[in-house]
């Protein structure tokens, strides 16, 4: 965790955005036989893109593919949480069919920030 204290680490894997380079990553991760995620894990889904490479859809193109994934895995629904300020990611995730699901304070182990909490549905 950010503040250093360990938890069990759950089932998932990364995959790289690839352009004929390197361009970004997006996971997946969760608990088997739950759709469920436990408090210290922000969601289900997380990605970035390179700077050099953002704001040419490879982010909202990736999302779309992994969802594939995790409709795969039986999963209803995805979460993904953003920062309030967030502004890219949160045009991400509603390019994709998610919702704002709620608004929280993130667990003490990230700061207890206020979040977001989006769901995307896949049944
Ligand atoms: C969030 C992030 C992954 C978006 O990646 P991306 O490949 O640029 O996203 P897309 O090109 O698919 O863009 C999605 C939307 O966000 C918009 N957007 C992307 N970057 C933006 C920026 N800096 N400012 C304003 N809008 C932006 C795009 O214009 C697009 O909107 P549109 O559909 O209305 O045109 C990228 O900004 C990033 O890596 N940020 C740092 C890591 C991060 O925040 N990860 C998510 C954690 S929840």
């Amino acid at each position: 965790m950010p503040d250093g204290s360990m938890v069990p680490r759950l089932p998932g894997f990364r995959r790289w955005m690839w352009d004929g380079e390197f361009a970004g990553s997006i996971g997946l991760r969760w608990q088997n036989g739950t759709a469920a995620l436990p408090p210290y894990c922000l969601g289900h889904i997380g990605y970035s893109v390179v700077e050099w490479k953002q704001r040419r859809g490879y982010a909202t193109a990736a999302l779309l593919l992994i969802l594939e994934d995790a409709r795969a895995m039986k999963l209803p629904y995805v979460e993904i949480t953003t920062d309030p300020d967030n502004l890219p990611s949160q045009k991400v995730i509603l390019a994709a069919g998610g919702n704002l699901f709620e608004r929280f304070n993130k667990p003490p182990q990230f700061g207890s920030k206020p979040c977001l909490r989006f769901r995307i549905a896949l049944a």
